[in-house]
């Protein structure tokens, strides 16, 4: 008896040590056989392939195989990416196949610097792939499909004024054009109709807002927001300028190149600075300083970015004040001098046009369009409305109206919509109350606009 219960639990015994062996055998394997080592040593294996000399070949073959990872302690990261992205940044490596390819165009963005998952997104610090892409239920930031990757972009740079983003800077433009702060605020500015879209870009996935745009209905039922007339490379490109948007903060130096400097930019500045009041440009402007039309084919480059630093330094005696500027916006600024031959810088641009112009930038601002339709034209459903089931065109606006009247019903703007049928549900669309955003110069621009739009001698019949 003593001697069967001996052998009963050596026999337990030998199976559990078999146990622990196989396990530890199978860890050892599964360790050796992680698909980042294979990479690692298939990388090795190319390396050595290419080294020409003894002392290369030595180098190459004593590559350890390990976790390779970038501290990004500003930006409350590690990423581990280049465990697998091995040849980033190596240029010979232009056309291997992934996840050994060289990483075109990051000369402006030092991955020692901004790593990968700032601009990628996915999980900075997984090593097998599905992870490492984010594409699994715990992780809310999966990679960014490489079609709508420039919507990072945005996250550091000004959208609309990002001349290696051109279709964040089309979403952009989208955007403030077809009317969509009529019903949403984005960055404090627009209606509220429909949520704020601060951090739409973190909350809501690619393919959520691409069914969303073509049929909001679609996704979410009953949606009172119109379906959008875009072509197909515009719903991409209004997708990605929602993607950019994710409400993160960006810590000094990443965050300090907000806008790059550009022709446009200039521009901008050169009318929010006052330039005009001493220097003219197509005959309009001060006479203070030299007429500047032409400056780009006196001045060089170089001498307008020392003008800009400091005057004094190129024009002893100059009245031109120093303004201050920083490297980025100087740049900008000689940008635009230099580049005024090419642009047609009708005056419009500088910010000298008259109010029925002023008050066509004032109805897009705004977002007046996303519910009366591109110039007031209307089309836009308003289910159950009396009025044609749609929101009123505004084309006709100043035969029904004085323009303090339309000023009244601008700053008031009207809740309550007389339903077609009573017995519906009140129609989804109302005209908000601008009173608390709309400053009474702007009104007045936008009354003169809203004016214009009548047909000319459509008076004529009466
Ligand atoms: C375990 C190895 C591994 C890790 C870790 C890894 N990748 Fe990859 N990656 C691959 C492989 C293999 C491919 C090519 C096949 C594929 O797309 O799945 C690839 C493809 C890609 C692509 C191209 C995808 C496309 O749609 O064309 C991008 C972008 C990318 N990786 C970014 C990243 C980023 C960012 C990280 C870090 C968060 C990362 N990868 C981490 C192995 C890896
Ligand atoms: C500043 C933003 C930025 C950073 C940082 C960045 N990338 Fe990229 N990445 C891009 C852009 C933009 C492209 C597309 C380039 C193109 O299409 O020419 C790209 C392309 C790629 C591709 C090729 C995808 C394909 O379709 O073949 C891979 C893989 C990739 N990146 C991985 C990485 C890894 C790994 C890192 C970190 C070491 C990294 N990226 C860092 C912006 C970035
Ligand atoms: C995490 C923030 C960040 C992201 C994301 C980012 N950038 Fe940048 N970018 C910077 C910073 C900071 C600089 C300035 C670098 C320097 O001064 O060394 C810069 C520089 C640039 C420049 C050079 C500007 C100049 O004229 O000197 C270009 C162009 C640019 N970025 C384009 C892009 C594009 C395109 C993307 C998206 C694929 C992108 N950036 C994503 C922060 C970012
Ligand atoms: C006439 C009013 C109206 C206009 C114009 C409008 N929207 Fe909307 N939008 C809404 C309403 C109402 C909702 C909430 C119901 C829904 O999800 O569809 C919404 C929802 C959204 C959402 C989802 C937000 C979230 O957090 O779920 C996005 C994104 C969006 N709109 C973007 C846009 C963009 C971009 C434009 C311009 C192209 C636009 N909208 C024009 C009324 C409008
Ligand atoms: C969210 C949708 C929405 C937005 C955005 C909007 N409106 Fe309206 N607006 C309406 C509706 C609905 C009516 C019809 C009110 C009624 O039936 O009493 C209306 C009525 C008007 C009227 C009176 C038209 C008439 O024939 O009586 C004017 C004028 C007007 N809006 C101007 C504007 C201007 C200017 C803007 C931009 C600053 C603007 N609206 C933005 C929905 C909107
Ligand atoms: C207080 C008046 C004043 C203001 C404001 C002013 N300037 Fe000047 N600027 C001058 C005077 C005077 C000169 C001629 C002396 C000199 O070269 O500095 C001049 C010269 C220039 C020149 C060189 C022209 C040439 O043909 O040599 C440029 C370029 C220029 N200014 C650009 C600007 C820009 C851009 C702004 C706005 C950011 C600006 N200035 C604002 C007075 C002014």
């Amino acid at each position: 008896m003593h001697g069967t219960s001996v052998g009963k639990f050596y026999a337990w015994f030998t199976a559990l040590g078999l146990l622990v062996g196989v396990l530890v055998g199978l860890g050892y394997y599964r360790d050796e056989y992680r698909p980042w080592k294979d990479y690692q040593r298939r990388f090795i294996r190319e390396e050595i392939r290419r080294a020409s000399t003894p002392d290369q070949r030595l180098l190459a073959q004593s590559t350890p195989v390990q976790v390779r990872q970038i501290l990004l302690p500003e930006l409350n990261r590690v990423d581990r990416c280049t465990t697998c992205h091995l040849a980033v940044e190596d240029p010979s490596y232009g056309g291997y196949p992934q996840p050994l390819a060289y990483h075109p165009l990051h000369d402006q963005h030092p991955f020692d610097k901004f790593g990968c998952t700032v601009c990628h997104r996915g999980q900075g610090r997984a090593t097998n792939i599905e992870d490492a892409h984010g594409h699994v239920p715990h992780w809310d930031e999966p990679m960014l499909p490489q079609k709508y990757i420039q919507a990072s972009c945005g996250q550091c740079h000004e959208a609309s004024d990002n001349p290696a983003a051109p279709e964040l800077a089309r979403g952009s433009e989208l955007f403030e054009t077809v009317g969509c702060r009529g019903c949403h605020k984005l960055a404090g500015v627009g209606g509220n109709i429909g949520p704020e879209l601060d951090r739409v870009g973190a909350r809501r996935s690619p393919d959520w807002l691409r069914q969303h745009f073509i049929t909001p209905a679609a996704v979410t039922p009953d949606s009172g927001m119109p379906p959008q007339k875009f072509t197909d490379t515009d719903i991409d490109a209004i997708v990605l300028f929602m993607l950019s948007q994710t409400g993160a903060e960006l810590p000094g130096f990443y965050a300090s190149m907000k806008v790059i400097p550009s022709a446009s930019e200039g521009r901008r500045l050169f009318q929010q600075k006052g330039c005009l009041g001493c220097h003219s440009m197509g005959g309009q402007g001060g006479k203070v300083g030299p007429a500047l039309d032409d400056v780009g084919l006196r001045r060089t480059p170089e001498w307008m970015m020392q003008h800009f630093r400091d005057p004094q330094t190129v024009s002893p005696g100059s009245v031109m004040p120093r303004f201050g500027f920083t490297e980025a916006e100087a740049r900008a600024l000689t940008d635009f001098l230099v580049h005024l031959r090419d642009q047609k810088v009708g005056l419009g641009i500088l910010g000298l046009m008259g109010p029925v112009d002023r008050g066509r930038g004032i109805f897009s601002k705004y977002g007046c369009a996303g519910c009366h339709g591109p110039e007031g034209k209307g089309g836009v459903p308003n289910a159950n409305a009396k009025t044609a089931q749609q929101v009123p065109a505004l084309t006709y606006v100043a035969d029904g109206y004085t323009k303090a009247e339309l000023k009244g019903i601008i700053f008031k703007g009207q809740r309550e919509i007389l339903p077609l049928d009573p017995h519906r549900p009140a129609p989804p669309l109302y005209m908000p109350a601008w009173g608390s955003t709309i400053k009474d110069a702007e009104a007045d621009d936008l009354v003169a606009y809203l004016f214009s739009l009548k047909p000319k001698g459509e008076d004529l019949g009466f």
